[in-house]
Order: C-alpha cells, then sequence, then structure tokens
C-alpha cells in the first residue's frame, strides 16, 4: 500500500481516494466506534461523473481505510450530496431497536436531460455501513424541482424530531423539513437569501454550538456558495442565530453580516459530523475549488479532504476551528525555540527545519515590523508564503510562486483573511503543510485559510521572514507528522 501512496503530491495526512475523482464529503457519522466518511465519487474515472458515494472508516478520523462504493449511480439516478444518522430508536422501521439502522439521506440526480429533477432520497444499513440498500419507497421527498439538493439531517432533540436542511441552490434559500420516521417529510420554513447570494447556495450544514464564557449557546447555519466566495470561485458562509425546530433566525449581533468560514481558496462542501462522542462538533470539507478542481494536477486521483477541525463558539458569536487533537498521534520528531529576535532581511532558519508534511506552531510578538511570517515548500525558485501584515492587520497567503500554477489562470494568488487583531501585540500561527496542501489557523483558529499547492518534492525549506523591522518569536515549535498511509 505504501508505494501507491507515495506520488510526489499525494497528501501524507489528509484523505484521499487511492485513484478517481473525488468532490464533497458526504453521510459523515460516527457509530459503533468508527467514523465513516463518505463522499461524492466517480468510480469510472478522475473527472467528475458517475456520481456515487465512495466510503472510507477510521477509529481516530486519520488513518482511512478505503472500502467498497457504498451508493452506486443507478437507473439514471446519480447519488448526489447528502448527510447519515444513526437511528438509535429504529424511528424508521428499517433496523431493529437491537441494530439500530444507519439512515443515508441523499439527493437523487435524474439524469435524463429531458426530465432534470433532483429529489431526496434514503437507503440504509444494518451491518455498520457495510452493505446498504436504497429505501424501495424512494424517493422521499419530491417536489419537481430542478435544483433541490444536499439534505443534512439531525436529530432535534427540543421537539424530538428529524430536521432536514435543504438548500434550494438557485433561490439563494435552504428549506427546513422535518420527520418523525425520516421517511415523511413536512415542509416547515424556508431561510434566506441573506449573506453571500453572488452565486448558487449548495450544502448546508446546521447544529448547536456552545458560546464560550456563557451558559448559552447557538444554532449555526452553513451555507457554501459557488462562485462568489470570498477569495474567488466556491467557499462557504455561516449564519449564528436561534433554531426551535421550525424556523432559524439570524442573532440581532450578527444579522446581516456576511461570515466566512475560511479565508482561502480551498475549502467547499463542508459537512459535520453526526454522533460524535463527547458532543465534540468537528467538521472537514472537500480542499478543493470548482474552479480548477477538475484541473489540478494529480494522478491517478483528483481530489482531497481538509483535516478534521474542531469547532467552537467565541462570545461575539464568531465561529472558530482549530484542527482536532487526533494528529498528535502523528508526531514524529520536535524541535522547539524560544526566543528568537528576527530583524528585516534576516530570516531565521535552521538545518531541522525543513520537510513536506508538518505543523509549525509560532507564538509572536508584533514588534515593528510591517510583515512577517513563514516561507514553507521553499528552494531556489519556489516557496509559499504564509504571514501576518501589521498594517492592514491581516492574515495571509500567496502562492504565486508556491510551484505548478500555470494549470489554470484563477490558480495563481495571494489571499488574505478579514482583519484579525493581534491580541496584546501577539499572533499565534498553527500551520499544517502536507505535500499538496497548507491550512493556516491564526490565534486559536479565529482565521482560516486552506490553499492547495504543487511544489517540486525539492522544496521543502521552512524559513521565518520579517519585513520593514523585527518581532520576536517567543516560541517556535515543528513536528514532522508520520504518514498515514503505512501503519
Ligand atoms: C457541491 C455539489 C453539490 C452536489 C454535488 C454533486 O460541490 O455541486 O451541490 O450535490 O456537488 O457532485
Amino acid at each position: 500500500q505504501t508505494a501507491a501512496y507515495d506520488e510526489p503530491y499525494r497528501p501524507q495526512f489528509h484523505f484521499t481516494p487511492k485513484e478517481n475523482w473525488i468532490n464533497d464529503p458526504n453521510g459523515l457519522v460516527y457509530h459503533e466506534g468508527e467514523y465513516h466518511l463518505f463522499y461524492q465519487y466517480n468510480p469510472f474515472g478522475d473527472q467528475w461523473g458517475h456520481m456515487s458515494w465512495g466510503h472510507a472508516v477510521s477509529t481516530d478520523l486519520m488513518h482511512w481505510e478505503e472500502l467498497d462504493v457504498a451508493l452506486p449511480e443507478e437507473d439514471g439516478v446519480m447519488i448526489f450530496s447528502g448527510s447519515a444518522v444513526v437511528d438509535k430508536q429504529n424511528t424508521s422501521g428499517l433496523g431493529s431497536e437491537d441494530n439500530p439502522p444507519m439512515v443515508a439521506i441523499y439527493t437523487g440526480h435524474h439524469t435524463d436531460e429531458d426530465n432534470p429533477k433532483q429529489d431526496q432520497r434514503i437507503a440504509y444499513s444494518t451491518d455498520n455501513g457495510r452493505t446498504w440498500t436504497k429505501y424501495e419507497g424512494n424517493p422521499v421527498i419530491d417536489e419537481d424541482m430542478k435544483d433541490f439538493r444536499d439534505p443534512k439531517v439531525i436529530w432535534h432533540d427540543q421537539t424530538q424530531k428529524w430536521i432536514m436542511v435543504v438548500a434550494l441552490p438557485t433561490e439563494y434559500k435552504v428549506r427546513f423539513y422535518s420527520s418523525s420516521n425520516l421517511i415523511d417529510w413536512e415542509l416547515e420554513s424556508e431561510f434566506g437569501p441573506a449573506g453571500g447570494t453572488e452565486g448558487i447556495w449548495e450544502c448546508p450544514d446546521l447544529f448547536e454550538l456552545p458560546v464560550d464564557g456563557s451558559e448559552e449557546s447557538k444554532w449555526v447555519l452553513q451555507v457554501d456558495l459557488n462562485p462568489g466566495s470570498v477569495a474567488g470561485g466556491s467557499g462557504g458562509q455561516y449564519f449564528v442565530g436561534h433554531f426551535d425546530g421550525s424556523t432559524f433566525t439570524e442573532s440581532e449581533a450578527t444579522k446581516g453580516e456576511t461570515n466566512w468560514v475560511d479565508y482561502g481558496k480551498d475549502f467547499y462542501a463542508v459537512q459535520s459530523f453526526s454522533n460524535v462522542p463527547d458532543n465534540r462538533r468537528i467538521w472537514l470539507a472537500w480542499m478543493n475549488n470548482w474552479q480548477y478542481a477538475g484541473d489540478i494536477p494529480t494522478k491517478p486521483w483528483r481530489g482531497a479532504m481538509t483535516i478534521p477541525r474542531e469547532l467552537g463558539l467565541t462570545n461575539d458569536l464568531r465561529l472558530y476551528q482549530h484542527p482536532i487533537q487526533e494528529v498528535e498521534s502523528l508526531y514524529k520528531d520536535h524541535r522547539e525555540w524560544n526566543d528568537l529576535s528576527v530583524s528585516a532581511g534576516e530570516p531565521f532558519t535552521h538545518k531541522a527545519l525543513q520537510g513536506k508534511a508538518y505543523k509549525l506552531k509560532a507564538d509572536i510578538s508584533v514588534g515593528d515590523a510591517d510583515q512577517f511570517g513563514f516561507k514553507v515548500r521553499k528552494d531556489e525558485q519556489e516557496e509559499t508564503i504564509i504571514g501576518y501584515d501589521a498594517s492592514e492587520e491581516q492574515l495571509f497567503v500567496d502562492r504565486n510562486k508556491s510551484g505548478s500554477v500555470s494549470f489554470h489562470e484563477k490558480f495563481a494568488n495571494r489571499i488574505q483573511a478579514a482583519p484579525l487583531k493581534a491580541e496584546n501585540e501577539q499572533i499565534i500561527l498553527e500551520i499544517l503543510v502536507d505535500r499538496s496542501s497548507v491550512e493556516v489557523f491564526a490565534n486559536d483558529g479565529e482565521r482560516v485559510i486552506t490553499d492547495r499547492i504543487f511544489p517540486d518534492s525539492s522544496s521543502n525549506r521552512i524559513e521565518f521572514f520579517s519585513n520593514g523591522g523585527s518581532v520576536q518569536i517567543n516560541q517556535l515549535e515543528f513536528r514532522n507528522l508520520k504518514s498515514v498511509w503505512n501503519k
């Protein structure tokens, strides 16, 4: 197996399929000690088509085992995005109380061009997701609509009902349906248009999160946008508010704002896991952008998932996310430096500071520098710059010289996040670098940038730079990460 997962751009600690095309994560659910990751998959090639649900399982969210296709395209109906739940009380009657069924809720996309239609369907498994049966009464919701997709289903405790949030893409709306058995659904309400409406709405998610420093909790409604997202092309936005089992109402404090989940180019169709122990809210996204997803230079697979991230809400109702702690199980060697002063024109580097799959964490006192940060995957010709611009108060990633960039005109760029204040003059950068990606989390994940990069395999140096003044690195931590493909 090792050799097959060792191509130059093959992520070493992110999920990729062995071969072929993937897009959105689907059906993320925990059941009986296993996390299930389904995904939009073309079993027959490395471009979008014949959409089916591919399937992988993991016990730690880091090491994935790819299984057989769970839900194949069939009878002119492709299996589009959706979610999965464990029906613990067997409300659907598709399993038994001793052996609660896993139920997948997905969009049926009719491929007949003369009769285009999308409807909502279910399938179930009573053997821990190893085999799936499409429900014979499908579809379970048919509104005779062309664009009606991506159902995310949750169990709503207060009303003891299943709730489905599903997109009306071209109307920039989501709909909420409720059900007592996952089969009969009733329309409750709609939300939108709101926030970003420069592109169609897809792949909604809905969950409750505790608010830091209070006894309260709030509901987060996440909706993807394609195109017209913050970095251009596809991306995700969120709304914070209240959901009573029927209607979603935005909180006054954030109402009318457009809030982005990630400021990078490559974070789309994010979905959170259902049924995770200890109430952790964990999500992951497709690490790609519809602008160039079909052109990225990887073979024999195309598409990758982000690192799973754990979510929280600050007391002023901002979403933050940081890599799940399970990443620590991949730590290999560890280097640490303290109290380094870095001045303009004299970058800090060290012979141990190099690699192609690692984590960097730096706690920096801003000082009088204009800009500072890391150059990663660097050699004479190539570098990806991850920095903070002190005058603009912005985190940025510049991949103009990151390696192979010419496969699409929208790929080479420099992007920045909304302003982020240096608290007590401090910026903390946590960065995950893999063979073909960077994920940057600033100040505990209050700003995040996720970008694919395709550097030469010889570009592996790391340096820390400061421009226009000096900065103090209070602590710098570097850890190589083990590959998840050779256990
Ligand atoms: C989002 C999306 C979904 C759809 C799926 C099809 O990337 O367009 O709306 O269900 O991909 O593969």
